[in-house]
């Protein structure tokens, strides 16, 4: 299976770029340090998924730690497919400050978990890494 290569230099801090990658939207979030804040204040059992949902960290929780990329918890790379019956949720939106999937009304928070709605699952996150300070290396 294909491995895509990503620049993200040019990604500023509350955006995201969108990419294509084996024919599903990847989001790669840079978060803002209020995203990365309200993210690490949940308090993990309370979520619905209490699973990472990470293929970076089997078995993990879904603490924000477990979610992002980096130990910083800057950079956030999820698959764009709701995890209900699959439409692209929105970003930016919701009630918990990220994104909002319209097709049925589930909402994530600023770390892809899911927090209201009948989507079961966190947002995946893919088999992914920086191969420098720049790039990431998806798949
Ligand atoms: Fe997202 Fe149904 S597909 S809420």
């Amino acid at each position: 299976l294909a491995s895509i290569y990503v620049d993200i230099s040019g990604i500023e801090p509350g955006t995201q770029l969108t990419v294509k990658w084996r024919g599903k939207p990847v989001f790669i979030r840079r978060r803002t340090s209020d995203e990365i804040d309200a993210g690490r204040a949940v308090d993990v059992t309370t979520l619905i998924d209490q699973s990472a949902e990470n293929a970076n960290k089997p078995g993990a929780d879904a603490s924000d730690e477990n979610r992002t990329l980096d130990d910083a918890g800057e950079w956030l790379v999820m698959m764009g497919v709701c995890t209900h019956l699959g439409c692209v949720p929105l970003g930016d939106a919701g009630e918990f400050g990220g994104w909002f999937c319209p097709c049925h009304g589930s909402h994530y928070d600023t770390a892809g978990r899911i927090r209201k709605g009948p989507a079961p699952r966190n947002l995946d996150i893919p088999v992914a890494q920086f191969t420098d300070e720049s790039t990431i290396l998806l798949g």
